[in-house]
């Protein structure tokens, strides 16, 4: 029996490339994001390899959207095994003015904007991933996407460290709540990935990519996907409640993300 994964923010960089690695395990997926463009590109790649793919637009901002959205999923492929809430972003998540600022003079709408689709969105996917998975009775893998920002604080991003710190709070407290019913839950912390537009031959870029990690390598949206194919196979049976970071040691570092 193939597995079935409800991916949030699937039409995204972390995204896509985390819902082709779980196609890519035989799991079919849901790809769910706020950007119908997106989500078919998603979909089309999936295709393109022989997997299995549905795609759903939704709001993880909006409770009702989550339900419905989880519950066509059931209805579509029979079941839900995996949630993964992948959709989130800092300031510019509120739009193309919405700017990174000290908190004492960050706007209203920001802040609501970026604890709605990293924490809220978290809340609502879980919930509603939940309800299945125990009325399934089989288990299931949750996985929220943190940040290491959640763990160590970020200047003129107190919004957004906060709804990631929340995440890791949510992880913990759902793991305990849901542990009875084999459904483990876990987070992913990343650090520093370096997108495909990223211009590593200058000298900005190559420190960058190269130079805010200890290994000296450029974090790529496979090596975070990696991590999520590991935390929702059956080699994570025994974990839970954990949040796991993968930024090649940069938060090691004395100044933290500096
Ligand atoms: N890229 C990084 O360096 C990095 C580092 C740490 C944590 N993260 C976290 O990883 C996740 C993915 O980041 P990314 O770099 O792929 O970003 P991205 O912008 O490429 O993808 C985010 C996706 O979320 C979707 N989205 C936004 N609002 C939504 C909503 N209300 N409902 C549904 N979907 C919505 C967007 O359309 C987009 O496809 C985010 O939670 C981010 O905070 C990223």
């Amino acid at each position: 029996m193939n597995k079935v994964a409800f991916i949030t923010g699937a039409g995204g960089y972390l995204g896509s490339a985390t819902a082709v690695t779980l196609a890519k395990q035989g799991i079919q997926v849901a790809v769910c994001d706020i950007n119908a463009e997106t989500v078919s590109e998603t979909v089309k790649q999936i295709d393109k390899i022989g997997g299995v793919a549905k795609g759903y637009v939704l709001d993880v901002t909006e409770s009702k959207d989550v339900d419905r959205v989880a519950e066509e999923i059931v209805q579509d492929f029979g079941r839900m095994d995996i949630m993964v809430h992948i959709a989130g972003g800092s300031a510019r998540i509120a739009g193309k003015n919405a700017q990174y600022a000290p908190l004492v003079e960050q706007e209203d709408y920001i802040i609501d904007r970026v604890l709605k689709v990293n924490l809220y969105g978290a809340f609502y996917a879980s919930r509603a991933a939940a309800r299945i998975m125990i009325k399934q009775g089989e288990g299931g893998k949750i996985i929220n996407f943190s940040s290491t920002v959640g763990l160590n604080g970020l200047a003129y991003s107190v919004d957004y460290a906060a709804s990631k710190g929340g995440v890791i709070s949510l992880t913990k407290a759902l793991a305990k709540e849901l542990g009875p019913y084999k459904i483990n839950v876990n987070s992913v912390a990343p650090g520093v990935v370096c997108r495909p537009e990223v211009d590593t031959t200058t000298e900005q870029g190559k420190h960058y990519a190269y130079e805010t990690n200890f290994l000296g390598e450029k974090c790529t949206a496979q090596d975070v996907a990696n991590l999520v194919e590991f935390l929702v196979s059956d080699k994570s049976d025994f974990i839970t409640g954990q949040t796991y970071v993968c930024d090649g040691g940069r938060s090691l570092s004395m100044k933290g993300t500096d």
